[in-house]
């Protein structure tokens, strides 16, 4: 098969397409045959930073494709089905920029019929991190549903990002009043096409403002990019009860936080990493996110706030150097293309 691989940490150059033996699902697992390959911030930052292993290794976390073998003890009436990946490179070689990979049968999950296999590769990195940042305040459900967040405002800062449009959608669908900032005017459609209700131009208006007119009793909940710039106004606008979500650091930046508000707040300030979160959480994530997916509550695609790049298997350094750069959107590789 097919394959990228990398044998030592570096840039994007040190990916290489590669003729691999296709492998053999094991105990436990499944055979995937992908058809997309997701693209995130983390499969760069792993690239870069992290030690491939003697073996070399295949990056990509996220994907999509069809279960075409199973290991022992997985039911094999799994074979033929359509399946989205997460977290296939954690901690494991076979990461989803390949022909075939193989994973643990619990991180795949039934697509079903009806949504993309475009849509199956974007969800999984920012799909459950924006669930776990929407569900850990002590005043909100654990759950996602519809009417799940009725009559709950939610702050995504970073509204046209990969999470943050995530964020929005899924806070969209349990019908929670979404407000999101963005840094541009092309930005803030990306947004609202996501599906917030109301979009703050944080380089053109004062956040802090425009949120206590939107929400005068506070947000339950911030899905914050930037803690290290936004926790004074996060901790301004923050309700009772409600909590900061911190899911990304830019590059080693601490945070400073207002004791005395937040404590009487009985605020939590929380940091979220996807790959170690509880593993409750993760499970009510993931049944979460494909019960929007199934409900077609979550889109991919300009018209979604989320515009696609799709490149070929062989062009995945671009692809990777696209998400290094910050392009806009959701970054794919068509992997039989
Ligand atoms: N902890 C986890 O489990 C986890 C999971 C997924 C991603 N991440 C990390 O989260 C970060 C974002 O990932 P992504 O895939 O969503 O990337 P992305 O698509 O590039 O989005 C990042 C967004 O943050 C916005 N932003 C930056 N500074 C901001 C600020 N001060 N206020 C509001 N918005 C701001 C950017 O837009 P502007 O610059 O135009 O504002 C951009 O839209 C990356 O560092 C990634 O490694 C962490």
């Amino acid at each position: 098969m097919r394959a990228i691989s990398y044998t030592e940490s570096g840039g994007p150059d040190v990916l290489r397409l590669v003729d691999r033996p296709v492998p053999e699902p094991g105990p436990g697992e499944v055979r995937v045959r992908v058809a997309f390959s997701g693209v995130n911030p983390t499969d760069w930052k792993s690239r870069t930073n992290a030690d491939p292993g003697p073996d070399g290794k295949t990056p990509n976390q996220d994907g999509a494709g069809t279960v075409d073998a199973v290991g022992q003890g997985v039911d094999p009436v799994l074979v033929g089905q359509r399946v989205w990946i997460w977290e296939a490179a954690w901690q494991r070689p076979f990461g989803t920029a390949a022909e075939y990979t193989v994973v643990p049968a619990r991180q795949t999950v039934l697509l079903g019929d009806g949504p993309s296999f475009e849509l199956g590769a974007a969800l999984g990195i920012p799909f459950l991190t924006a669930h776990r940042c929407l569900t850990l305040a002590e005043s909100l459900p654990d759950r996602l549903g519809p009417g799940s967040l009725t009559g709950r405002t939610v702050l995504v800062q970073g509204g046209a990002g990969a999470v943050g449009n995530a964020a929005v959608q899924l806070a969209r669908w349990a019908d929670a009043t979404v407000i999101a900032t963005v840094s541009s005017p092309e930005k803030a459609q990306l947004a609202a096409a996501a599906g917030a209700d109301h979009v703050v131009d944080y380089r053109r208006q004062d956040v802090l403002t425009e949120v206590r007119k939107i929400a005068p009793k506070g947000v339950d909940a911030i899905v914050e990019v930037n803690p290290a710039v936004n926790a004074a106004t996060d901790a301004q606008v923050l309700a009772l009860h409600g909590a900061v979500a911190m899911y990304a650091d830019d590059d080693g930046a601490e945070v400073t936080v207002p004791v005395r508000s937040q404590m009487t707040l009985n605020a939590r300030w929380q940091f979220v990493l996807v790959y170690t979160e509880p593993g409750r959480a993760k499970e009510i994530a993931v049944e979460d996110v494909n019960a929007a997916v199934l409900d077609g509550a979550v889109r991919v695609g300009r018209e979604a706030g989320l515009p696609l790049h799709v490149f070929p298997l062989d062009r995945t350094a671009d692809a990777h150097q696209a998400v290094q750069d910050g392009v806009v959107g959701k970054v794919l590789i068509d992997v039989t293309g």
